[in-house]
């Protein structure tokens, strides 16, 4: 007999656990079909993880400089393995408290691959066999997961992504890492903190290509001076297998180059999971290889949504939870106002943080605006100096005419929760002026926000 519900999500990710917990509030039957653990990449081996690990690794760090605090201390031992332990009861809680979210909303969980058999219909296999789920609407939340590149394929050991850097019991004595987006800098981050002599290999001209020039510079200075070698403008042609590890053969700024690594991680993006889903079969449109959606999340068959990673980018979790509301809420007929795309902010949670949102300065000039751009360091902020915290910058860009805020780009430490008020000030349509206007508690690290807006304005205060 198959289950019958109101909504059938396939994927219990961010998206899809958050799709189902806002469609069961909007009084909806909803089940979710998850072959793995609940919280899917960004809690198992993502975001949470990651930024477990990462603590650890500026605790090493405070601890190798506990000098500059006053505080000394003999035989400091390292437990790289510790750390991992620490991550992973991390992420166990974590799916726990899904579980229990699932209870609590009465949404059923499936347990099983689910593949579109026909509008409104799901075949589940599962641990128990095969099951069908008719549901009248479905909701697609699988996910993406890490590319490959011709050459390098994943074998677990010597080259692998960011799932198996994550098990990795030891600390590897050479890293190699292809790709300098947020995969990337944060596992050099982290494993370089532990002892790794860390190479990046990154095919555009910066680091954290994606990101203003200057706040990418603060950062690959900082990895510099921490002893990483940052290869830019390279490309790695082949790979050859050695009794220690790899040798990678590269072309960096049009120079031939040699890395040798014991392990290779592969950080070049993600590829959604559109395969085994059935979406041929019942025409669901894509595009570039993900799903095509409208505004409201459905495909180009009726009754069929998607969400998050499968839609494409930006492949962000808070992205994809934000889409999960916005289609429960466009099922459930409720006029809510859609996903603000304009106001998702990119985070980058390596050592300085880097986050931002809207337009780079030079993105908005090629757009055509004339720009205000105002910036603060943080060297100028006591609450930074207090932290011993003094590098970095928050940059704000601003449409001239009409006052817009319009990119918001920081590099430094707490910028992933620095941004949150740039997220805000976005969704609220406000103005450096009205930031400006607003009172900040003195000495904190949002006043660099303020003070960047005041310089936009011409009325810095404090540089
Ligand atoms: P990414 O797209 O952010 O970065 C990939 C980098 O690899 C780019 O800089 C690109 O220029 C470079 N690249 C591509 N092909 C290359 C090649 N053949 N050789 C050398 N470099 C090459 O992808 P990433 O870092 O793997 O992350 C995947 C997704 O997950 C992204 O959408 C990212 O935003 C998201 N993510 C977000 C995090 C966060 O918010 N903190 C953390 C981790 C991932």
């Amino acid at each position: 007999m198959a289950q019958s519900v109101d909504v059938a999500i396939v994927g219990a990710g961010p998206g899809g656990y958050v799709a189902a917990i806002r469609a069961a509030q909007l009084g909806m039957k909803v089940a979710v079909v998850e072959e793995g653990r609940v919280g899917g990449v960004c809690l198992n081996v993502g975001c949470i993880p990651t930024k477990a690990l990462l603590r650890s690794a500026e605790v090493v760090s405070l601890v190798r400089r506990a000098g500059d605090f006053g505080i000394s201390f003999d035989n400091l031992r390292i437990d790289f393995g510790a750390a991992v332990t620490r991550s992973r009861q991390i992420v166990s809680r974590l799916v726990k408290g899904v579980e229990y979210l699932f209870k609590k909303n009465k949404i059923t969980l499936i347990p099983g691959r689910g593949r579109l058999t026909g509008p409104g219909r799901l075949e589940v296999d599962g641990p128990q066999g095969r099951e069908g789920v008719q549901a009248r609407v479905i909701i697609l939340a699988t996910g993406s997961r890490p590319k490959t590149l011709p050459g390098l394929a994943f074998d677990s050991r010597r080259v692998i992504s960011s799932t198996e850097a994550l098990e990795l019991k030891e600390v590897p004595r050479t890293l190699a890492i292809i790709g300098a987006g947020a995969v990337g800098m944060e596992f050099a981050d982290v494993f370089a903190a532990y002892g790794a002599q860390v190479t990046l290999i990154e095919m555009l001209p910066s680091v954290l290509p994606v990101e203003d020039p200057e706040a990418a510079a603060v950062v690959a200075k900082a990895f510099t001076a921490r002893g990483m070698t940052l290869l830019t403008s390279a490309r790695v042609d082949g790979l050859t297998p050695e009794a220690q590890g790899v040798r990678l053969t590269a072309t960096v700024q049009g120079q031939p180059r040699e890395v040798e690594a014991e392990v290779v991680l592969v950080a070049v993006g993600r590829a959604p999971n559109v395969e085994g889903l059935g979406l041929e079969a019942l025409g669901v449109a894509q595009e570039r290889g993900f799903i095509k959606v409208g505004r409201d999340l459905q495909s180009s068959v009726p009754g069929i949504y998607a969400i998050g990673d499968l839609v494409g980018p930006p492949m962000l979790a808070h992205k994809a939870m934000a889409e999960g509301v916005a289609a429960a809420e466009a099922i459930a007929g409720v006029e809510g106002p859609g996903v603000n795309y304009s106001a998702i902010a990119n985070v980058t949670y390596c050592r300085p943080e880097v986050a931002s949102l809207g337009l780079t300065e030079g993105q908005a000039r090629e757009r055509g605006h004339e720009v205000r751009v105002g910036k603060f360091p943080l060297q100028a902020s006591g609450r930074a100096l207090t932290l011993g915290e003094p590098e970095g910058l928050v940059k704000v860009v601003a449409d001239a005419a009409s006052g817009e805020l319009i990119g918001v780009h920081i590099v430094g430490h707490g910028a992933s929760d620095l941004i949150a008020e740039a997220a805000l000030a976005r969704t609220l349509e406000a103005t450096p002026e009205e930031i400006a206007r607003t009172v900040h508690p003195h000495p904190t690290l949002p006043e660099a926000l303020f003070e960047a807006c005041l310089a936009a304005l011409g009325r810095a205060l404090h540089s």
